[in-house]
């Protein structure tokens, strides 16, 4: 097994011909996040010479439309990947495991969606618009694998790296409110289902989450750890520090961060409330022109008519809405700042933010 970015044996086996249009392979084409693969790839006329759609042997032989084609499903394979340049995967971490090393040694390059090689040392965690330098030195088709980091990592980092930039991220506290779509397909049609259930008065179906969902909510369904934070927490914590740049042995230049994740019931688009200790002083009005200028950042922070982001202004949007903008009273004036952000996390926080890692290497 050659080590997570190493370019493949086959490395400079595809021609400059070819890349400016490579040959792309989608590995979980059927789920949540590759049907947005799919709208994004289409939109955004990324250049494609061939395309595979993969996903399990369930889905091998289904028929998906794709710009005015019609590809069949096949199952993925480790000997999927010949010829394929770009392998965009999102088909579950185990899948990624099993699959992407034998991807990238036929020379295909991952991004990877799912949490498997994030934190692997050699494999670069980014998002375009913070750490797009982390890319440099891969090559599209010679293999190597890049992640894509976790959604709510994500949308965090679009709002707070402008400000982080500007005075330095001492300590943030963060609290999400996780859609359903996060969870995949099932998740979102087991929300629909237990809604239309409560409003008949019949009992709820519950197959995806033990609990009932619908008008609920609950701390996020990963793993707990001994620590008492669950997963995905540290998930934000851990692949802050990676896309920072604030190894462990950092001498205390690492931001101290807290997360609490939840899960609500929104069909799409996370949201997530972040308390803010800078170690420089930032105001209010410089924290809003910095996320005013921000590539991917709209802001909507209008205390008259208390119009701030909502989950619905950042559904099948491409962009992280920010708002509540204000400073934290608790804290001396000036270094602190409470905010409010909401971004689709099917698109930034996993779909789009891959397909812009490969655009970066176009
Ligand atoms: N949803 C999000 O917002 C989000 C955000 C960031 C990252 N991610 C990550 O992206 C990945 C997919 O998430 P999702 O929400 O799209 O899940 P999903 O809707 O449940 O879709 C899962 C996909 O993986 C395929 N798959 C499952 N088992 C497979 C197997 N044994 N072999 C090949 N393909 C298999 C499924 O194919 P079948 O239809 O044939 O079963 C389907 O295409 C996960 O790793 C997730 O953590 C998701």
């Amino acid at each position: 097994m050659s080590s997570p970015a190493k370019p493949s044996s086959q490395a400079g086996q595809g021609s400059a011909a070819r890349l400016s249009a490579p040959n792309v392979a989608i590995a979980g084409v059927t789920g949540a996040v590759g049907q947005e693969f799919l709208k994004l790839l289409a939109e955004r006329d990324f250049p494609i010479g061939e395309l595979k759609m993969l996903a399990s042997s369930r889905s091998a032989g289904k028929s998906i439309d794709f710009k005015g084609k019609t590809y069949t499903v096949e199952e993925l394979t480790e000997d999927s990947f010949k010829g394929v340049d770009l392998a965009l995967f999102s088909a579950g971490g185990a899948q990624s495991k099993k699959f992407a090393h034998a991807a990238s040694d036929a020379g295909a390059t991952v991004v990877d969606n799912s949490s498997a090689f994030r934190m692997t040392d050699g494999v670069p965690l980014v998002v375009p618009e913070v750490n797009p330098d982390a890319v440099k030195g891969i090559e599209l088709g010679k293999g190597g694998i890049i992640a894509n980091p976790n959604c709510s990592t994500i949308i965090m980092l679009m709002a707070v790296t402008p400000l982080h930039r500007a005075a330095n991220v001492k300590r943030m506290v963060v609290s999400t409110y996780q859609a359903a779509s996060g969870a995949g397909a099932a998740a979102m049609a087991e929300l629909e289902q237990q809604t239309r259930e409560v409003l008949a008065g019949d009992p709820v179906t519950m197959e995806v989450f033990p609990f009932q969902y619908a008008f609920n909510l609950f701390s996020h369904n990963s793993p707990m750890g001994d620590n008492g934070y669950n997963q995905e927490e540290m998930k934000m914590v851990h692949e802050t520090h990676k896309i920072w740049e604030q190894p462990s042995d950092a001498t205390g230049g690492r931001s101290a961060i807290t997360a609490t994740c939840v899960r609500v019931p929104i069909m799409r688009a996370h949201a997530e409330s972040i308390n803010l200790t800078f170690e420089k002083p930032l105001s209010e009005s410089e924290a809003k022109a910095l996320l005013k200028d921000a590539p991917g950042v709209s802001l909507i922070d209008d205390r008259g008519d208390n119009r701030f982001p909502t989950p619905l202004d950042a559904s099948g949007k491409d962009d992280v809405f920010v708002g509540r903008i204000r400073r934290d009273i608790s804290q001396p004036e000036d270094v602190g700042l409470d905010l409010f952000c909401c971004g689709d996390q099917i698109r930034k926080g996993a779909a789009l933010n891959a397909i812009q890692i490969a655009e970066l290497l176009l």
